[in-house]
């Protein structure tokens, strides 16, 4: 059968860490080297089809400056997934992925799919944020883990999709 299952995902994380920029990378196939700063929240959707079986991602692109920090707890409450989104270069965006990942188990929905998405995988020389170190936080904490890159677009159609699969299988 052809069901649609629609499905409340959240992307959280650091300023500049790019949220927008996977979310318009998965939704739109674009990306753009001077991505505006998020206000507030802004929302998208994307189907994603899975064997016979249609995901329709109804996506909340969450702003990472602190003066929004009040309001994640809308997006993230009723989400079925969330993409906790760090930048590779920048070890003090891993860091707030793990103050999100905190916040999540503590006053999120405990059935929620948490994905931890190291992105900018292309800026390789620029490297901080060694990928085993995520790796094993993400193993130790129940998450799924993939480096990604909104430019070149590794993994973010991945990610999406292996979402929608743990989505379909729970
Ligand atoms: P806020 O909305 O302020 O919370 O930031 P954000 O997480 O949405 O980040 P955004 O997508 O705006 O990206 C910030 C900057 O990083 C932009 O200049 C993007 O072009 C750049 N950027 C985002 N993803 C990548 C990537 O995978 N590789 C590289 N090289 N640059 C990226
Ligand atoms: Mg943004």
């Amino acid at each position: 059968g052809n069901k649609i299952r629609n499905a409340k995902l959240v992307l959280l994380g650091d300023v500049g860490a790019g949220k927008s920029s996977l979310v318009l990378r998965f939704v739109k196939g674009q990306f753009v080297e001077f991505q505006e700063s998020t206000i507030g929240a802004a929302f998208f959707s994307q189907t994603l089809a899975v064997n016979d079986e249609t995901v329709k991602f109804e996506i909340w692109d969450t702003a990472g400056q602190e003066r929004y920090h009040s309001l994640a707890p809308m997006y993230y409450r009723g989400a079925a997934a969330a993409v906790v989104v760090y930048d590779i270069t920048n070890p003090a965006s891993f860091t707030r992925a793990k103050k999100w990942v905190q916040e999540l188990q503590a006053q999120g929905n405990p059935n929620t799919i948490v994905a931890l998405a190291g992105n900018k995988a292309d800026m390789v020389d620029a490297r901080q944020v060694p990928a085993e170190e995520a790796k094993t936080y993400a193993q130790e904490n129940g998450l799924f883990f993939m480096e990604t890159s909104a430019k070149t677009a590794i993994n973010v159609n991945d990610i999406f999709y292996e979402i929608a699969k743990r989505l379909l299988q729970g």
